[in-house]
């Protein structure tokens, strides 16, 4: 029997039945449930409450404010590591050692290339002004048809080939995006830089012929990148590990996970932040602008977290990142006004009793604008950034053997009624 203390008991008062169900990693299995009563589900929308696997990759307590990747503080990481070494980490475990690095990075960098075909006529087939996520999104998902082998999921080192591919060409394909709805010409990837400078080169070079990007900014980048690199359970990770439960091969998952952060209340926050300060307009406006937000009528973009109830330590790493990157770009006129925003919001009792604090995406944009990137590339970045995190989630899964995901639900339609003929209505 389990031990009471570390247990809960659960009973049916329709049969007066109970079951003792033991409290595991901090769960309870749903399994004990179902059997006492088989046919009566949880309501649970949005997965609140429901832990829909175990997981060994990342770490987040949001009640205290604290994010680690297999058991690294996120604040060290963005301090001492890179990308590409954070990659390694989620994705095998552990840090590599430096034989394990460099042909992990020799490995990326020269996966960087895509197939000709899919500039000149997929990429090239989109209307002028297609929005870059739905490019990339449509550009992830094609790469299954140049990959097919890639369905062969269960190999360990055909799927090392795929993961390898979606993390080394995902920011060709994004750059590839952004010059094509400039109609600039593409910018092959140049392997004799590291992974945050190739993207740059690859988004801003023109008849130079090499593309050196600032340092500092290479740097925020690629700090950017590690700070969005996995964050557990959330929804376009959750959508890579439902799609993954299918047996899907990695890049039709990777692209649904694309389209879930493709979303404003996901990935889309950044960009909705930008729009937010460029509405509000000036300073006289906020505090109006924050009241309509507490009467409903707008919401705080960038603020709340369905699971830091806490300031987000990746938003305290972002702010200390916009300072260096100002230095070198000049301050956005957005900042004084977004400072101003922060400051009134958590001095106020509505943000300060729904523990709603800015979260990763609240600085984020100031960023990339300052960067010269356009609104519309600021998702693209953050997908760069969080497919090394879908990829050890999918990788993961498939060694759990984890079921198909199918979840429940409770029909509140109407019931059985007889068919009536057209004339008839
Ligand atoms: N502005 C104003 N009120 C808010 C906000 C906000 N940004 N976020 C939550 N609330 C209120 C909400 O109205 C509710 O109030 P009440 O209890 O009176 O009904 C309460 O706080 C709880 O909110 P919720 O909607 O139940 O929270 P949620 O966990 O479902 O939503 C969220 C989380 C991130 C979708 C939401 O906070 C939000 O829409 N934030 C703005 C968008 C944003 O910044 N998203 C980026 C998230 S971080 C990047 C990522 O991981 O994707």
């Amino acid at each position: 029997m389990a031990d009471p203390t570390e247990s809960v008991t659960i009973t049916d008062n329709r049969t007066g039945e109970s079951v003792e169900v033991p409290l595991v990693d901090g769960g309870v299995d749903a399994k004990a449930w179902a059997k006492l009563m088989p046919g009566v589900w949880f309501t649970d929308p949005g997965f609140s409450v429901t832990a829909s696997t175990t997981s060994a990759i990342t770490d987040l307590d949001g009640a205290n404010g604290i994010l680690r990747y297999r058991g690294y503080p996120i604040e060290q990481l963005a301090e001492s590591s890179t990308f590409l070494e954070v990659c390694y980490l989620l994705l095998f475990g552990e840090l590599p050692d430096q034989q394990q690095m460099d042909a992990w990075v020799h490995d990326i960098t020269y996966h960087t290339f895509i197939h000709e075909n899919m500039r000149k006529r997929f990429m090239e087939g989109f209307h002028y002004d297609a929005h870059p996520m739905g490019m990339l999104m449509s550009a992830i998902a094609a790469l299954s048809t140049f990959y097919p082998e890639a369905k062969d999921i269960f190999d360990p080192d055909n799927r090392y080939k795929q993961i390898n591919r979606l993390i080394s060409k995902g920011p060709t394909l994004a750059a590839m995006a952004y010059r094509a709805s400039l109609g600039m010409p593409f910018v092959y990837p140049d392997n004799e830089l590291n992974y945050s400078e190739n993207f740059l080169s690859m988004m801003w070079r023109v008849a130079e012929p090499q593309f050196k990007p600032d340092p500092v900014l290479a740097k925020a980048l690629d700090v950017l990148l590690i700070l969005h690199a996995d964050h557990e359970q959330n929804c376009s990770t959750t959508t890579m590990r439902v799609v993954g439960s299918s047996h899907a091969d990695p890049y039709s998952a990777a692209a649904a996970a694309t389209g879930a952060l493709y979303g404003p209340r996901h990935g889309g926050a950044n960009e909705a932040v930008i729009h937010m300060l460029e509405d509000i307009g000036s300073y006289d406006n906020i505090e109006p602008f924050v009241e309509s937000v507490k009467a409903g009528e707008s919401r705080l973009m960038g603020f709340g977290h369905r699971v830091y109830k806490a300031y987000d330590p990746r938003a305290r790493i972002v702010k200390e990142q916009a300072d260096k990157v100002f230095e070198v770009t000049g301050k956005s006129p957005l900042l004084d006004m977004a400072l101003k925003l922060e400051e009134i919001a958590l001095n106020d009792d509505y943000f300060k009793s729904r523990n709603l604090y800015p979260n990763v995406d609240f600085y984020t944009g100031l960023i990339y604008q300052s960067m010269g990137f356009p609104l519309d590339m600021f998702t693209v970045l953050f997908t760069i950034g969080r497919m090394p995190g879908w990829l050890a989630h999918w990788q993961e899964l498939l060694e759990q053997e984890q079921r198909i995901a199918r979840p429940r639900q409770l029909y509140t339609g109407v019931g059985e009624r007889a068919y009536t003929p057209i004339a008839d209505r």
